[in-house]
């Protein structure tokens, strides 16, 4: 089941290669087009189909024109952009045809069994060998299969989540590197950066589930869960205010062009996962940020 999730995203950017010299022009990584759905494919009624019954710009995207607009012309934020428009996940739209449980993933950072032991297959989808958890090990040791940057791209969209992507650069100030050296070693907790000290998606998350590395430790110092398969709960989004802001000026415009009242439900997380420290309270965010300037 979890080979079968892995190759999804592998064969869907072969899907893109294949179709580099094709008209109209697609963005990398995009969805097969021009197929009949096979039997495996259950495409709802408000996906219109081709003549030839196959996918079609329009099976997807609500847009008019979509294969007559310039890629970076395209507006994303749309409601109708996808058709049946705001999934709060992509895996939303996805399921829409494709059958849930069977593409449904095994969350791979459920990393202990009920026994408390750790699974050791699990450690493997990032690391070569099982690190040994009793030694102080440098990253080399780790021989991780991907380097840090890239660890998580396999199997996450490189914008899993509003504000990822805007955070991985290098800080602009001096000050702010100095700042997370200070604090993490004051709060006890590891915040990697890569070579050229730009934030990762593992300045914040830990890749591993509580109690994998010895919470004593730096590495193992993380929110805990009690239940990691059921993961984040939320209520309100936690970049709400940034969220709100960025994107209202864009929904009044949207809403006055198209005469219409589009709101957004900003949500909150009530239990958070895999991060280094909780994030709903600003503790993680301060680690870097110092709001007061
Ligand atoms: C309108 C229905 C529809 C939606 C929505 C949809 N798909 Fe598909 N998808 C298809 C059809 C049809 C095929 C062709 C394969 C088949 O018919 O079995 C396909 C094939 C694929 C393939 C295999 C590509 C190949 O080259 O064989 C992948 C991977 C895939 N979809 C992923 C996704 C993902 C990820 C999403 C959500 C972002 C998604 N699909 C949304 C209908 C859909
Ligand atoms: C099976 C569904 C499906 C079909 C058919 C489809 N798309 Fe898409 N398209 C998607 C999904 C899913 C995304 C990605 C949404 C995201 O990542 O937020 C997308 C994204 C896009 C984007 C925006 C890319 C970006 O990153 O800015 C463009 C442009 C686009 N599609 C054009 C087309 C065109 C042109 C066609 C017809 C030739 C087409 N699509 C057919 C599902 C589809
Ligand atoms: C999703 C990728 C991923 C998986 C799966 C994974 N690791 Fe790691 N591991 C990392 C990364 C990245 C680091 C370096 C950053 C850090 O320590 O958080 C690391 C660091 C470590 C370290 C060093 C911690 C320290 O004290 O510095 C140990 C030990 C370790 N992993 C053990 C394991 C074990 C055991 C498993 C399986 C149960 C596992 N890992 C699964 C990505 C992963
Ligand atoms: C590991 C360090 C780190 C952590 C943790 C962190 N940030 Fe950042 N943040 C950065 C860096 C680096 C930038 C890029 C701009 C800069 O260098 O000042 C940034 C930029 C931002 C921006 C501006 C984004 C833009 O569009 O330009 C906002 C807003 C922000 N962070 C909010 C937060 C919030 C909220 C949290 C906590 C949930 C958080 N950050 C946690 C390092 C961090
Ligand atoms: C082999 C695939 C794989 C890799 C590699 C991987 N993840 Fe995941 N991750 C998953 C799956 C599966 C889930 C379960 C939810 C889902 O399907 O999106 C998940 C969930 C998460 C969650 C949400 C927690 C929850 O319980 O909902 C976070 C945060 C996360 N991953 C961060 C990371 C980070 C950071 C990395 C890189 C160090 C990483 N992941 C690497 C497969 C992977
Ligand atoms: C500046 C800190 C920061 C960075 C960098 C960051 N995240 Fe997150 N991420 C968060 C916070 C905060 C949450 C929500 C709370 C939680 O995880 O419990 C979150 C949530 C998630 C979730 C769960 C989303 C959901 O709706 O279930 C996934 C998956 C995830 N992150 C993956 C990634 C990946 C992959 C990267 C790198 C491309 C990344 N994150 C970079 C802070 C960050």
């Amino acid at each position: 089941m979890l080979n079968r999730s892995i190759s999804l995203f592998i064969l869907l950017s072969f899907a893109m290669a294949a179709q580099a010299d094709d008209k109209p022009e697609l963005p990398p990584f995009h969805h097969i087009v021009g197929v009949k759905p096979s039997k495996a494919i259950d495409v709802p009624e408000k996906f219109k189909l081709g003549e030839q019954g196959e996918l079609i710009c329009a099976t997807c995207h609500g847009l008019k024109d979509i294969d007559k607009t310039p890629v970076e012309k395209v507006d994303k934020t749309a409601a109708d952009f996808l058709v049946g428009g705001g999934y709060r996940k992509l895996t939303g739209f996805c399921y829409r045809c494709h059958d849930e449980k069977k593409t449904q993933r095994d969350n791979i950072h459920v990393m202990l069994d009920e026994h408390g032991e750790i699974k050791k297959k699990n450690c493997t989808f990032c690391h070569e060998e099982v690190p040994d958890r009793d030694k102080d090990l440098k990253l080399a040791e780790l021989k991780l299969r991907l380097p840090m940057q890239q660890i998580c791209y396999g199997c996450h969209l490189k914008d899993p989540h509003f504000n990822a992507v805007e955070h991985q650069v290098e800080p602009a100030q001096k000050e702010m590197l100095e700042r997370i050296e200070k604090n993490s070693k004051e709060l006890g907790i590891l915040v990697p950066l890569s070579e050229k000290q730009e934030v990762l998606c593992v300045s914040c998350h830990t890749p591993h589930q509580y109690g994998v590395i010895d919470p004593e430790k730096p590495a193992g110092k993380q929110v805990l869960i009690d239940d990691l398969e059921k993961g984040i709960e939320y209520q309100e989004h936690p970049w709400d205010k940034v969220f709100a802001a960025d994107k209202e000026a864009r929904l009044v415009e949207f809403n006055q062009q198209h005469k219409m009242n589009v709101q957004f439900s900003y949500q909150r997380i009530t239990q958070e996962a895999l991060l280094r420290l909780p994030a709903k309270d600003g503790q993680l965010c301060l680690v870097c940020h110092d709001f007061k300037d």
